[in-house]
């Protein structure tokens, strides 16, 4: 298929450039990094929020709709009888002129046409609950210009569940103010609500609209608002209905002149006692006062240089310079800035997440912070308390909880047998990157429970035995509603189709559904688990777990291997599945990548063989399909994963998340040649190169889910940026492909690299020091033959951890 272009990276700016607005499907980018943020796509859709993307929603958003992506910010221009938008939507006027520049959160968007150049330039400033909207008009013709600019928002009211679907109420709440050019959002604030939301230009108006059926009209549409179409505002005052914001302001530029707009939309909470200034009146005060923050051009410039300065920080701590720009630019620049982007949504708001259904992930939580630890640890570190805020007293946990509340979410619950471990596997990779051992003796209570409180420490603990409790007659553990799969559901049976395989668990009793996924998993996080009881001088603890970990891997050898790969568990009845024996899904990849990172029975060859079969059976040209051959049909035992038609998501899609596993397996089992082949292959620059079209989603980020070798459609790319897969690339090429992992006493460089690796060299910055290290590889794909440290020999693979800066040079 001819494979069209869209973009180009632009790395110098560390920017994606959007040169078409009718890309595949929107491309959308992340505004805002703690508290306020916004989705945004290229054409200037999406919403906004504050902290929770189901119960603070400011503006309102429709998904998946016809046309796709619709409302957002929108700037009207109306230039004699022509009017159009930067953006191009939603009028769609054609435009002499179009770019959108994805950057480091922050989405620039250009429009021109006849003469006239608007440019936006959209952020969220730090620490502030606001999205700035800085418009620069330019008159770029030989004549004087006046033109008509309405901007447009929806407000949404507040919960974006109830906002969707109880109209009965919703059509006779909503309430506005209006104040010079500012527009008062403050619907449900007479009762209970403590916040209201405000949009503002610092310029004088010349009308405004708040009512969305008198601007747009009735049987009109975004594309043809009639206020903006007859060029008049009716400064309408919304009473219930669909409360909007719509400034309209009249704008002369002469040849040659330009004008900014900085449009300010605002989130404001006060004290129930200061909520109101007159009866019915918000008091304004902290709007006057955030308004004044930011109603400059030079005052917006300069908290957007305070934002790219975060960025430069952020940017700085892991860099690497090995001369292939492809893989240079996911590293420094767009793979970090997932990982910021999942650590702070999970899985809850993007184009493919409504932000209504799911909030904060247990597991998905304490694997996305290991992306982002080194970035900011004091909030991987809030986040661990948080997360382990939500466990039971007996080691389970909710699956997952709500940002707002950090409450535990009853709609889901409970008893998803991976997610203990998770804990272990986020609370060791950020002591390792801080060296912070006093997390351990965080108090921390159960279910958010006050008085329930025991240390972090106890939590890892009761998490481990959560595990060792629970183990089925293969002594392998029992699955539970499901392990990281969350569609091996092998304790519901359905026919029933209202019923959410997730939380139906109607043949629990007398399970005997067990996963080779969590055994490999185990050992990973148990080995873990005892050199931290080592470490802290536990010796009796970890002897204990030792044990376990042992017992553990005999289980896997004797019951868990199927002569060429690693079993994928037990059923109910303890049958087999991912097995030869079995007609279909004879392969999984999941217990293939935990059981290889364990390296369980690598002196055996069970490693080796393995990774061989993934090649041989689960590989194809956009990656590993997570089991093969696909199922062909539903199977009552199994659950959801055989719901989906083949190749798509946990029927033998190319689920990204769990190609790093293997990965890691190829790198531990020193096959660099065939770690970076797989690697790649799911690199979205590379796949930025060939496939933009048939891709669809965003080519900067990984998605969740590229359509496996059975599906119709191979290749094409759902689920983009709320994935696992972010966290795990990083993990992957930081610390096993370049090989720069951090320790508890200092950085383990041990590389797996591609015979045809050049010298490269990684600035780490890591605790109090600055390392600058070069590897020489040589050809070698693994083994490091020598160190030097500020010139020095080095004894074994650790540099040991010193303040200050330092040169390292790495012989392989
Ligand atoms: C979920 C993960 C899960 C994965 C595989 C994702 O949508 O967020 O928690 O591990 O699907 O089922």
């Amino acid at each position: 298929m001819e494979q069209k272009r869209y973009g180009h990276f632009d790395d110098q700016h560390r920017e994606y450039v959007i040169t078409d607005p009718q890309t595949p499907w929107p491309w959308i980018n992340y505004l805002g990094n703690e508290d306020f943020f916004s989705l945004i796509s290229n054409t200037a859709g999406g919403y906004s929020f504050y902290k929770d993307a189901k119960f603070r929603r400011i503006t309102r958003y429709r998904y998946n709709n016809v046309p796709m992506d619709n409302g957002g910010r929108y700037f009207y221009i109306k230039d004699g009888e022509t009017v159009w938008n930067p953006g191009w939507k939603p009028c769609k006027t054609p435009l002499d002129f179009y770019e959108c520049r994805h950057g480091m959160s922050y989405t620039r968007i250009t429009g021109k046409k006849n003469g006239v150049e608007a440019s936006v330039l959209f952020f969220v400033p730090l620490k502030k609950w606001c999205e700035v909207q800085k418009l620069t008009l330019k008159n770029e013709s030989s004549e004087t210009k006046s033109l008509k600019l309405f901007s447009f928002e929806e407000w949404c009211l507040w919960n974006a569940a109830t906002d969707m679907e109880n109209f009965q109420r919703n059509f006779s709440t909503g309430e506005v103010e209006i104040e010079g050019s500012t527009i008062y959002h403050k619907t449900e604030y007479r009762e209970r609500r403590n916040h209201y939301a405000f949009y503002h230009v610092n310029a004088p108006i010349q009308g405004f609209d708040t009512d969305r059926e008198t601007f747009v009209g009735l049987y009109n549409a975004f594309a043809d608002p009639q206020a903006v179409m007859e060029g008049k505002p009716r400064n309408s005052h919304a009473h219930g209905w669909s409360p909007i914001a719509s400034h309209y302001i009249e704008v002369t530029l002469k040849p040659g002149e330009s004008k900014d707009f900085v449009f300010l939309l605002g989130y404001i909470e006060n004290e129930q006692d200061e909520k109101f200034e007159a009866p019915q009146v918000i008091n304004k005060k902290k709007a006057h006062a955030l308004i004044a923050e930011l109603d400059t051009t030079e005052k917006v410039d300069k908290a957007f240089a305070e934002l790219c300065a975060l960025w430069d920080n952020l940017l700085n701590i892991y860099k690497v310079k090995t001369g292939n720009d492809k893989l240079d630019r996911m590293v420094n620049i767009w793979n970090q800035y997932q990982c910021m982007v999942t650590f702070n949504f999970s899985r809850s708001a993007s184009f493919f997440e409504s932000g209504v259904g799911r909030g904060m992930g247990f597991r998905d939580s304490n694997q996305d912070l290991v992306g982002f630890v080194h970035q900011i640890p004091p909030r991987a570190r809030q986040r661990i308390i948080d997360i382990a805020s939500t466990q039971f007293p007996d080691g389970g946990c909710y699956h997952q909880y709500q940002p707002l509340t950090k409450r535990g979410n009853n709609d889901i619950g409970g008893g998803f047998n991976d997610d203990p471990c998770w804990l272990i596997f986020g609370t060791v990779a950020y002591i390792k990157e801080t060296g912070d051992f006093s997390i351990l003796d965080e108090m921390v209570p159960f279910d958010n429970q006050p008085g329930t409180e025991v240390t972090l420490f106890e939590h890892l603990k009761i998490s481990m035995n959560h595990v060792i409790e629970n183990l089925g007659p293969h002594l392998l553990p029992l699955i539970g509603r499901a392990d990281w799969n969350d569609c091996l559901n092998l304790n519901c049976f359905s026919w029933d189709p209202n019923e959410s395989f997730q939380t139906t668990e109607n043949v629990s009793e007398g399970t005997k559904a067990e996963s080779l996924m969590i055994a490999g998993l185990f050992v990973v996080t148990g080995k873990d688990y005892v050199a931290l009881c080592k470490k802290l001088g536990k010796n009796d603890e970890a002897a204990r777990m030792q044990q376990a970990v042992d017992a553990m891997i005999a289980a896997v050898k004797k019951d868990g291997w199927d002569g060429e790969w690693y079993l994928r568990a037990y059923d109910f009845y303890g049958r087999k599945i991912g097995s030869n024996e079995n007609d279909e899904a004879k392969i999984f990849i999941e217990s293939q990548g935990w059981c290889t990172m364990a390296e369980i029975g690598a002196e055996d060859g069970m490693v080796a063989k393995s990774l061989d079969s993934c090649k041989k059976y689960l590989e194809c040209e956009h990656g590993m399909v997570l089991n093969n051959p696909a199922f062909s049909k539903y199977i009552y035992e199994y659950g959801e994963i055989s719901s989906y038609p083949e190749g798509y998501k946990e029927n033998a899609g190319i689920f990204c998340h769990n190609n790093p596993w293997v990965i890691i397996g190829e790198t531990l089992a020193g096959r660099g040649n065939d770690a970076w082949a797989h690697y790649a292959k799911i690199l979205p620059s590379y796949v930025e190169e060939k496939y933009q079209t048939l891709h669809k989603v965003e080519p900067y980020v990984n998605c969740q889910m590229v359509a496996g070798k059975d599906a119709f459609k191979p290749g094409e790319g759902k689920n983009s940026w709320l994935t696992g897969t972010a966290a795990w690339m990083w993990y992957t090429v930081s610390e096993f492909i370049l090989g720069i992992k951090p320790d508890y006493d200092g950085i383990r460089i041990d590389p797996c690299l591609p015979e045809t690796a050049n010298d490269y060299t990684v600035n780490r910055k890591f605790r109090d020091a600055e390392y600058e290290i070069t590897i020489h590889p040589n050809g070698a794909q693994k083994g490091v033959k020598s160190i030097t440290l500020d010139g020095k020999p080095v004894e074994g693979t650790v540099i040991p951890y010193s303040a200050g800066k330092h040169v390292v040079e790495v012989t392989m």
